[in-house]
């Protein structure tokens, strides 16, 4: 068929009514709906200052715009013919960013301070427009918008090391994100695994450090080590002059490149490239995977030769990039070979440095003052705070929210980019239907729910909080096509939380318009996720009762489910929004029906082991890891049993005991307690030592029932779990209090050895 008409046929142009607000993403501060609508034609002229360059190249992007979708290239500044109004003034109440956008029959007028927002209510009007090519008129429904962003910093990330990205897939990846309203794309330039940005004065970082030996075929953490002689052919890197042009390409589009140049950490292949760089001075490759055994991956910091790399390479960074913040890192610092260095012994002495932590606090520090004496700004990860944070460092918070919180209160500024929601290399749908990732699961509508001012920070503390970003690390991402799945439509919510006003936030409203958006991704040929469209099976434990709640993120659908263990179809009992009552052991099945039609290949299923705790609730001694928080404070006593993902269900204690009460509301009989408890070695989780059972009738004065002794090797290496077990004749008790005994340290030959481990607890039985 000729490629013209086959288009035709199977466009569906998004139709919009005067009634009916268009579906814009991010959802504008204000939109009115007019009656009737512009049209844009061959004898429509675009009014505007053409002395104003910047202005200039806005409204020739706009122009390529409307020429790629309908055919004509409108006129500038004509006499005749239907005018659109492109104004750079003095606009009240819309900020830097902002817009007024007014459409009417006879004109379309843009209003902004300056060109970023006239740039944006373009990509409001595309928005509105058809997404592809229809060689016609363009009807441009009437509507007043007033617009502009909550947030200055609305980010998203690329990792080019783990996976080298290349230009043409950056312009696309830059173009998203200008559709909606980002400012910043924050390019992750060099790692461990390759160093993809020419340095001209250091030829080697791209000669050898952008090169690793293609060990691509296996997962990440199981690839080996390049050895010496093997070749180097995965990789590449970015000229000079393709930066420039990335660079313009962006700014053309709002859009500020934040270049991030890690250390002293995640730095292997500079060290490959310059081995000076490193404590040992000992030649490596690149890593190939994530296996760090006998690998430098961090700058010597008692070397000056290190700073003054830095500093060169930097100098660099300045001259290709007009970014005010960079990004130097400051991540994941294994600090061992430091320990192990005389030279950085040597400047830990010289400085009066305490610890390992405050000699990357030097690091940073010495670095900072560079930074800012070429009046640039220092960004980096949240571990800059620790051992000290340099004076005018902004913190980007990844590890949760506590690095930002902690470095808003003392005043500086934070960019929001916890991993959980905002690491989009989680899954997004249910992992059985999904592209192979990294693990971990953060859903569109957990995305669409958060909120970058965490609730701890005052009115002045807040305005620390310049904005949030999500991340796209690229371990397990192999492929433009895999990355570009993995942003959309996750990057589409987070647009409206950093642009968007808090208030208007509406996930229903968010979801309806979003599928208007999904028939653009189609129509432009973008992949992307359909959502998550397993049901969330969620325990509600509380004052001795259990319910389930069943929830799903697709649009216009319905949950069906079994509590028989049967397979649920769309004839199974319809979830009418009530919580299921959970009395018995049970497992619950459920699909999500759309259309008649069943959504899920594979049916979301739970089991609820009932016991004479379930809602109880659980008082620890020690608290519990923020990192391994289940289902909250209950999940001790929610029904669930941990299984072999460590992210889920556990709650994690690190280095120390595990000391748990419970009420149990009444005097009941008791003959036996367990507790369950994880083995995962690999990722430094270890059984206790042993379990000690205690009862009690007025929660003071307990009495031992039995301690069981651990008998799991601390050598297995396959994910163990073990229900510790006390069985006991009868006996009456109100209370119960189970103490879980950490390891002394990690064993002989562990990559921690000695170090604390972790243990890992889940479900407190109690019959
Ligand atoms: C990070 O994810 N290591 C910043
Ligand atoms: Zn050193």
């Amino acid at each position: 068929m000729n490629k013209k008409w086959f288009f035709l046929l199977v466009v569906v142009l998004p139709f919009f009514s005067t009634a009916q607000k268009p579906d814009i993403i991010p959802q504008p501060v204000s939109l009115v709906t007019g009656n009737g609508s512009f049209v844009i034609d061959e004898n429509t002229t675009i009014t505007f200052n053409q002395s104003d360059n910047d202005l200039s190249k806005a409204v020739n992007y706009f122009n390529d715009h409307i020429q790629h979708i309908s055919g004509y290239r409108l006129k500038y500044n004509q006499k005749q013919g239907k005018i659109i109004r492109m104004k750079t003034e003095p606009t009240e109440d819309v900020g830097p960013e902002g817009y007024l956008l007014d459409v009417a029959p006879d004109a379309i007028t843009i209003t902004a301070n300056d060109k970023r927002g006239i740039f944006y209510a373009m990509q409001t009007l595309f928005q509105v427009l058809p997404q592809i090519r229809t060689n016609g008129p363009l009807e441009v429904p009437a509507m007043t918008v007033k617009d502009y962003p909550r947030f200055q910093w609305r980010g998203l990330h690329l990792d080019v090391s783990r996976h080298f990205f290349g230009p043409d897939f950056v312009k696309r990846y830059i173009d998203l994100l200008s559709q909606y309203k980002f400012n910043t794309f924050h390019w992750h330039l060099t790692d461990d695994q390759g160093w993809r940005i020419e340095i001209k004065k250091y030829p080697n970082l791209t000669k050898t450090g952008a090169w690793r030996v293609d060990k691509n075929n296996l997962i990440w953490g199981d690839r080996p080590q390049a050895k010496a002689g093997e070749k180097p052919t995965y990789g590449g890197y970015f000229t000079r002059e393709e930066v420039k042009d990335i660079v313009r390409y962006a700014a053309e589009r709002n859009i500020t490149i934040v270049p991030e140049i890690e250390m002293p950490g995640h730095s292997a292949a500079a060290i490959a490239s310059y081995p000076y760089l490193s404590c040992s001075q000992k030649p490596q490759l690149p890593m190939t995977g994530g296996n760090y055994k006998n690998i430098s991956s961090n700058y010597c910091a008692g070397n000056d030769s290190v700073f003054s790399f830095l500093q060169d390479v930097l100098t660099e960074v300045f001259q290709l990039f007009p970014s005010k913040f960079i990004h130097v890192g400051g991540d994941e610092v294994d600090k061992t070979d430091w320990k192990n260095c005389p030279k950085c012994q040597k400047r830990m002495k010289e400085e009066g440095l305490k610890n390992e932590e405050e000699l990357q606090s030097y690091f940073m520090k010495r670095m900072e003052k560079f930074i800012s004496a070429n009046n640039r700004r220092m960004i980096g990860w949240d571990e800059i705070l620790e051992g000290g944070l340099a004076p005018g460092a902004t913190v980007m918070s990844w590890r949760g929210e506590a690095g930002g919180i902690a470095a808003a209160k003392m005043g500086h500024d934070v960019v929001m980019t916890p991993g959980n929601p905002l690491y989009f290399d989680h899954y997004q749908g249910d992992p059985a239907l999904e592209p192979f990732g990294i693990g971990g699961f953060n859903t569109l509508k957990r995305v669409y729910t958060y909120d970058p001012v965490p609730k701890e920070l005052n009115k002045e503390q807040a305005k620390h909080i310049l904005g949030a970003q999500a991340n796209l690390w690229a371990e397990f991402i192999k492929s433009a096509v895999h990355a570009q799945y993995m942003v959309l439509p996750r990057m589409v919510a987070l647009s409206e939380i950093v642009w968007s006003p808090k208030e208007d936030r509406d996930w229903d409203s968010f979801n309806k318009r979003l599928q208007t958006h999904f028939k653009s991704f189609d129509q432009r040929g973008l992949v992307y996720s359909k959502g998550n469209f397993r049901v969330e099976i969620t325990p509600v434990a509380k004052d001795g009762k259990l319910t389930a709640e069943l929830s799903t993120e697709i649009y216009n659908g319905e949950i069906h489910y079994t509590t028989d263990g049967t397979e649920p179809s769309t004839r199974s009992p319809k979830y009418n929004s009530t919580p299921i009552p959970i009395e018995k052991t049970t497992t619950i099945k459920a699909i999500t029906v759309s259309q008649g039609k069943n959504q899920s290949v594979v049916p979301a299923s739970q089991t609820f082991a009932i016991h004479k705790a379930i809602g109880r609730d659980v008082q620890y001694t020690n608290p519990v890891s923020p990192y391994y928080m289940a289902d909250g404070p209950n999940s001790l006593t929610d029904g669930i049993r941990g299984t072999e993902a460590i992210g889920r269900y556990w709650h994690g204690f690190s280095g120390k005991d595990m000391i748990a009460t419970i009420d149990l509301g009444s005097e009941q009989d008791v003959s036996s307690i367990s507790l369950g408890c994880l083995q995962h070695a690999r990722d430094w989780i270890m059984m206790p030592q042993w379990v000690k059972f205690e009862v009690s009738d007025n929660g003071v004065n307990f009495t031992e029932v039995q301690t069981v002794k651990n008998d799991v090797s601390p050598y297995e290496q396959q994910s163990t779990i073990k229900d510790f077990t006390a069985n006991f004749s009868t006996r009456k008790a109100r209370f119960v209090r189970v103490t879980a005994k950490t390891i002394d340290g990690l064993p002989k030959g562990h990559p921690g050895e000695g170090k604390p481990g972790w243990i890992f607890v889940d479900e407190i039985m109690v019959n």
